[in-house]
């Protein structure tokens, strides 16, 4: 029996999670012995995840975080992924461990975050890309290691050219719009969202916000942006899996979960370049080039260093229970 105060403690690190436009699209309740977590529709990203690929990767890498931190209070997890028909979920089914063994990842929670820096084209040493891929222990999910411009300019061409169908597509800059967070009022009140400070741009309000980004957010720019960035990476990381339904998302976020705050332990900071896993007719010609026939590309991260930027904000938790 999990008591009410473990629950909640839990469950504040489980929120702690990354997820798409940090929609947080997750609810959470409890069983006697088990944590259970659902998706919450209402905040799915009808333009940028049709399909909620996302959604499902994301309440993925909140179950990683259940499971860290229910280790962390002592109690062991086995997880069970119910789908009928419309409807999944995720159970955590705990049982209290005597002599458990601290988890070495439960400290990093709070320390991970998207850092949309520049970063400084560190070489990022074989030992830790082999920790990084040791991260990846379910099947049919595995990791692929972009390093140098050679490697990474094979990228350029997806990179490129989602960015521009995803611009030029007046539907997901509204969307996009909805999601930023223009002021530290309009963040911590909402505690979601993409708060423009975690991208290094200054406060405005939403109208000026809303202006601007509409106005001056280019295609143009923004390649201009990604290649800077891009020519300051020495790596980057895509993660695939072997089938393309909402188990094998979860199991992409719980894994990714892993390898990120894994790349926190070691210094490394991470963000993301998803648009080749987003737009569908370049996903598709991703997939004919990659490595193993028939893997789904799912998550395209940067790594390396840079400096930490404000932390992204997160509902309150009564929001998210059930
Ligand atoms: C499935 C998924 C896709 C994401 N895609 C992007 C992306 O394309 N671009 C980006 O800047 N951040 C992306 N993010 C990061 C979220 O925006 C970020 O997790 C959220 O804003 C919360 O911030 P935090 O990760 O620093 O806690 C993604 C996160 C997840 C889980």
């Amino acid at each position: 029996m999990i008591t009410d105060d473990t629950f909640l403690k839990i469950v504040r690190s489980a929120v702690k999670a990354p997820s798409s436009h940090n929609s947080q699209p997750w609810l959470f309740s409890r069983e006697k012995d088990a944590i259970c977590i659902v998706p919450d529709f209402s905040r799915t990203l009808t333009v940028a995840d049709p399909q909620n690929r996302e959604l499902f990767i994301s309440l993925g890498c909140a179950a990683e975080n259940t499971m860290i931190a229910a280790r962390f209070y002592g109690y062991n997890s086995e997880m069970h992924i119910e789908s009928v028909e419309e409807s999944t979920k995720i159970r955590l089914r705990l049982r209290k461990e005597e002599d458990q063994v601290q988890p070495d990842l439960f400290s990093y929670i709070n320390y991970r975050q998207t850092t949309r820096n520049m970063y400084d084209n560190f070489i990022i040493p074989q030992e830790y890309k082999m920790e990084l891929k040791n991260t990846i222990t379910l099947p049919n999910i595995d990791v692929i290691f972009y390093t140098g411009e050679d490697e990474i300019k094979k990228l350029y061409p997806y990179i490129l050219e989602s960015n521009n169908i995803q611009i030029s597509d007046l539907s997901y800059i509204h969307e996009l719009i909805q999601w930023m967070r223009f002021s530290q009022n309009e963040a911590v009140r909402k505690g979601d969202g993409l708060y423009v400070a975690c991208f290094g741009f200054p406060l405005m309000g939403r109208t000026i916000g809303s202006f601007v980004v509409g106005k001056f957010m280019s295609a143009k720019r923004e390649e201009r942006r990604l290649l800077k960035q891009l020519s300051k990476t020495s790596t980057t990381a895509l993660i695939t899996s072997m089938q393309d339904d909402p188990t094998n998302w979860i199991h992409t976020g719980i894994c990714f979960q892993r390898l990120a705050l894994t790349a926190t332990k070691l210094n490394l900071n991470h963000s993301y370049l998803n648009a080749p896993c987003q737009v569908p007719c370049v996903r598709l010609q991703m997939m004919s080039q990659m490595p193993f026939p028939g893997a789904f590309p799912q998550l395209l991260i940067l790594l390396g260093h840079s400096e930490k930027m404000p932390f992204a904000f997160r509902r309150r938790i009564n929001d998210v229970l059930i």
